[in-house]
């Protein structure tokens, strides 16, 4: 991977596990960062760390699924000279339980889809604006047990299963992520979608503490965060935009198991995931 000094690189989910191992890794070959979670001591311990490394570091702690500081985000950054280079979407999060943000939006939805959506559009004209600029999102192999299938994407309270509405929202941040090169790839964004593989991180620990039990098998946080950095250099080119999720530095398939396949083309459910996601979060595209 070469150096990325010159790049300001926008990490979400900084505040742990993948997202903090990204950031640290890119700060590291030279990008400059904003990082943000939900945690303020431990962001600000990361942005110590980074700092004393020599790149330049911008904090903002804030619940993704609170729209309005989405916006304010957005806002912040785009008032920032430095630009933006790129994202790497890493926040996110298995909860068991049925819950809804203050939008009324069930909760792993909103974090995984409507949220990252929100702040890509807010961040659009930023990295449109730029020669080459990245968006990478971190999803899950959790995902191949799903098919996509809008009218079942946000689960209602009866029946609601944690690892079905994850999985099925880690399917839909596939879809998203091909959506964004489709549209934007004549602008310069490549946008590229990857696996960790299981990782040894909190966040496992709390939502799969079976899996966490696997311990000397599951992969170090950094191994885990090694492709998501690597595509936000842009090594890989225009290979694997459109199609596929990348997992150590390779595409691999999106579908493994015949009943997700999708009924439709996947133009035409990106471009119906696209038209919910501007409806949900209550864009006016006219403004
Ligand atoms: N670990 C694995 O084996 C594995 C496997 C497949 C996919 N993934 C994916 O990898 C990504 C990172 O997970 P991880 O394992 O590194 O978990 P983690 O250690 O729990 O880190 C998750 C990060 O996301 C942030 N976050 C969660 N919900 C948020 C919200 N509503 N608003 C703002 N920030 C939020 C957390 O912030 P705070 O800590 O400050 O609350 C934390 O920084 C996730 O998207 C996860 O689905 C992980």
């Amino acid at each position: 991977m070469g150096s990325m000094e010159g790049r300001t690189i926008l990490v979400t989910g900084a505040s742990s596990g993948i997202g903090r191992a990204s950031a640290l890794a890119l700060s590291r070959a030279g990008a400059d960062l904003w990082i943000t979670g939900r945690d303020e001591g431990r962001l600000e311990e990361l942005a110590e760390r980074i700092r004393a490394g020599g790149t330049a570091v911008r904090t903002a702690a804030l619940d993704l699924t609170d729209f309005a500081r989405v916006d304010e985000l957005a806002e912040r950054i785009g008032e920032d000279r430095a630009g933006l280079h790129g994202i790497i979407h890493s926040a996110g999060a298995l909860g068991h339980d049925y819950v809804t943000t203050r939008d009324g939006v069930e909760m792993t939805v909103a974090t995984h889809v409507l949220a990252p959506f929100r702040l890509t559009w807010r961040l659009a004209p930023l990295l449109c604006g730029v020669v080459e600029s990245m968006i990478v999102t971190v999803a899950s192999g959790g995902m191949y047990t799903e098919r996509f299938e809008l009218a079942r994407l946000e689960m209602g309270p009866d029946g609601y299963d944690g690892v079905k509405a994850y999985a099925r929202a880690k399917r839909a941040q596939v879809l998203l992520a091909h959506e964004w090169s489709r549209r934007w790839a004549h602008e310069g964004v490549r946008s590229y979608v990857m696996h960790p593989g299981w990782t040894d991180t909190p966040g496992l620990a709390v939502s799969l503490p079976t899996f966490h039990r696997l311990g000397p098998l599951l992969r170090r946080v950094d191994d885990g965060a090694d492709t998501a950095v690597w595509l936000a250099s842009g090594a890989a080119g225009e290979v694997g935009t459109t199609s596929g999720i990348w997992l150590d530095r390779r595409p691999r398939g999106e579908y493994y198991l015949p009943w997700t396949r999708p009924r439709r083309s996947s133009e035409v459910d990106g471009d119906e995931l696209w038209r919910w996601c501007i409806r949900r979060n209550g864009i006016d595209v006219s403004a």
